[in-house]
């Protein structure tokens, strides 16, 4: 098992530094963006950032076993705030397009660009047609493996834009405390699936392209904010 997470960690490095390292993740962080960019990239993250649980959700309902599922599970919880509504992160996500001065109105009437559309559709269909093995593969080497890096080059970069004096960050903060134990337990969860040299082999595939994927994501990103 560890050699094979060594040989994973070596075949996605160089897809994960193309994210941590985007253009568009550069310019965010150099201070590029005016306020309006800034608040056409939140709200077309936010199709992102809604349809996470779904994907979560996908994992949890293909795994048979509680004690597999669990990480999952614990996840999900802690999307929703440990239960505490006020701390979801959607309403996170909603109080960080807030102290954007993001209207109520603009949230309802925006609608995705098409390449997040595409971005999204990919993930879910991937999700609908696979098992619990390419499900754990997107949501844990594809995407937690390095969330809490990515999340804070974002972070800091928000940091240097002062548009109002309570930008709230902790939709992006609370992803870098996290992030890192989920996907040490959703290693947990796929060690018991990997049985044969082809489940190795498709946690490899899927993982680079849900990490892939996200780098269309980006890229489309960067061509939206000009
Ligand atoms: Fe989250």
């Amino acid at each position: 098992m560890k050699e094979f997470l060594n040989h994973l960690k070596f075949v996605l490095q160089p897809e994960v530094d193309k994210v941590i390292n985007h253009e568009f993740l550069r310019r965010l962080s150099n201070k590029e963006l005016d306020k309006n960019q800034v608040k056409k990239f939140a709200l077309d993250y936010n199709f992102y950032c809604q349809c996470f649980p779904q994907l979560l959700g996908y994992a949890a309902g293909k795994i048979k076993e509680d004690k597999i599922r669990m990480p999952i599970i614990e996840n999900l919880w802690e999307e929703h705030g440990e239960g505490d509504f006020q701390k979801s992160h959607r309403q996170l996500f909603l109080n960080f397009m807030k102290s954007l001065e993001i209207s109520g109105e603009e949230i309802e009437k925006s609608k995705p660009t098409k390449a997040t559309k595409k971005y999204i559709t990919e993930l879910l269909s991937i999700c609908e047609n696979g098992d619990a093995l390419d499900v754990l593969a997107l949501v844990g080497p594809g995407t937690e493996y390095f969330a809490s890096k990515e999340f804070e080059v974002i972070y800091k970069g928000l940091q240097n834009y002062h548009f109002s004096d309570n930008l709230d960050l902790s939709f992006w903060s609370i992803h870098i405390e996290v992030d890192d134990h989920h996907y040490s337990d959703m290693l947990k969860s796929i060690e018991p699936l990997l049985v044969t040299d082809s489940d190795k082999k498709r946690v490899e595939q899927i993982s680079l392209k849900t990490i892939e994927l996200e780098i269309f994501f980006w890229d489309e990103m960067n061509k939206y904010i000009i």
